[in-house]
């Protein structure tokens, strides 16, 4: 989603003749977008806010804006730690950010261009709404993002178009929780049937899925529409059920494992993949182990494991962090291996499959793609091919998060 953000603004900025640059020294302006889900992340943007203001002694010229979640968070503890900071603008204000910028830096808009710069991506990210309205208890997103709004289809529907008039082949739709998106009498599965529409456009996929809110209609056209790829990001958080009612995701791990049994009777290929939290408040042992026997039996195709973090103001933070350290690191790396060792065994399998990629780069006669399941294949060629373009691989070799093929 800030990838999409940042995105956004880029964009909007380049049609006042700014370029992003790769390195600090050729920058007037440094905008840094920043994220609150996890502590880490904002230490992470800490350090490097300390960085940037050491730069900035040496180059007193240069501009430091801080955007995001942590900005809509900790603005005033910024502003307060960094002396130099120009500028900051929460999560919920990132609509207006161009425009402060702009400002800031004084762009004028003598020049102002009425398109962006074309950028001819493959694959592109759309923001489909904003907020979310859940509140699992753990999480910090409502309390940055603010209440859920779906945004205007039609807004949606051009942006999409403009993008694959502009080379895009694959549109990845983004939401806290897409499932709940509804604007006017449009809901996420007739959105989906619109942009698979678009002529020219190969690829759909859309994260994040709430398991509460996931219904038949998607399921129904992930199966049948073949633009919309065959992956689903699931989060489940925890098999058990005391922990996911503690999180208040609104959902047993029985009608969690209903959705999967759902989704890989009516979609064979289909790949899921999920998110955990380990070592959330009064996780015992065998809590952690009604999760683990989960990862075993459902064999994700991927997974994103997190050590329980307390976020203020959520209700979680109310609660006790009992669960040490330095058990969230061991729960965390058994999950991580055993996932790692189910990963392995799902791509050993492909080898010797026929796969559908789409390409995504080409650099030095190697082709650089993607199933529909979502893994990266690498495909030696010896002749000219074009971006974006779908074409079937045969896998030849596989490690853990990368695949080897040659052309059919
Ligand atoms: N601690 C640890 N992990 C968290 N996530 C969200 N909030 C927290 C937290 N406080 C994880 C969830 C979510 C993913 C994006 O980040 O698993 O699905
Ligand atoms: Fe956070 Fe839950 Fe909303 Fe996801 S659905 S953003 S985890 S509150």
């Amino acid at each position: 989603m800030n990838v999409c953000d940042s995105g956004m603004l880029g964009s909007t900025l380049s049609t006042y003749g700014a370029s992003q640059v790769n390195s600090l020294s050729d920058a007037d302006v440094v905008i840094l977008n920043t994220c609150s889900v996890r502590e880490q992340a904002e230490q992470k943007a800490f350090s490097y806010l300390g960085r940037v203001e050491e730069f900035k002694q040496q180059n007193p010229f240069i501009k430091i804006v801080v955007i995001g979640c942590m900005a809509e968070r900790l603005g005033q503890k910024i502003k307060k730690r960094f002396n130099n900071i120009d500028l900051i603008i929460g999560a919920r204000e990132i609509d207006n950010a161009a425009l402060k910028i702009i400002n800031l830096c004084s762009m004028s808009d003598v020049s102002k261009k009425d398109q962006p710069d074309i950028k001819s991506e493959i694959i592109r990210y759309v923001s489909i709404m904003r907020g979310c309205d859940n509140y699992c208890s753990y999480c910090v997103v409502p309390f940055v993002r603010g209440r859920e709004k779906s945004l205007d289809y039609k807004t949606i529907l051009n942006e999409c178009s403009l993008m694959v008039k502009n080379g895009a082949k694959e549109i990845m739709l983004l939401g806290q929780n897409v499932n709940s998106y509804q604007y006017e009498n449009m809901n996420f599965a007739s959105l989906i049937k619109k942009v698979a529409a678009i002529e020219n456009l190969e690829r759909i996929r859309f994260m994040t899925n709430h398991p509460k809110d996931l219904n038949d209609d998607l399921i129904n056209i992930m199966a049948t529409n073949p633009k919309v790829c065959s992956h689903i990001h699931l989060p489940m958080q925890s098999a058990s059920d005391k922990i996911l009612k503690a999180m208040n995701r609104k959902y047993t791990y029985e009608r969690y494992l209903g959705l999967i049994n759902k989704l890989r009777i009516t979609i064979p290929d289909v790949s899921i993949t999920t998110d955990i939290i380990v070592g959330f408040p009064y996780e015992t042992e065998k809590d952690f182990e009604d999760t683990l026997n989960a990862v075993k039996s459902i064999r994700f195709g991927g997974l994103y494991v997190f050590r329980y973090s307390p976020r203020p103001n959520t209700r979680a933070a109310d609660m006790i962090d009992n669960v040490p350290l330095e058990e969230k690191k061991r729960r965390h790396a058994i999950i991580l291996e055993e996932s790692n060792k189910i990963s392995i065994e799902i791509v050993s399998k492909m080898v010797g499959s026929t796969q559908q990629v789409l390409i995504e780069k080409i650099e030095n006669d190697v082709i650089e793609a993607r199933t529909r399941s979502g893994r990266k294949v690498f495909v030696e060629c010896g002749k000219e091919y074009e971006l974006g373009k779908q074409i079937n691989v045969n896998i030849k070799e596989a490690k853990i998060n990368l695949l080897f093929g040659g052309i059919i």
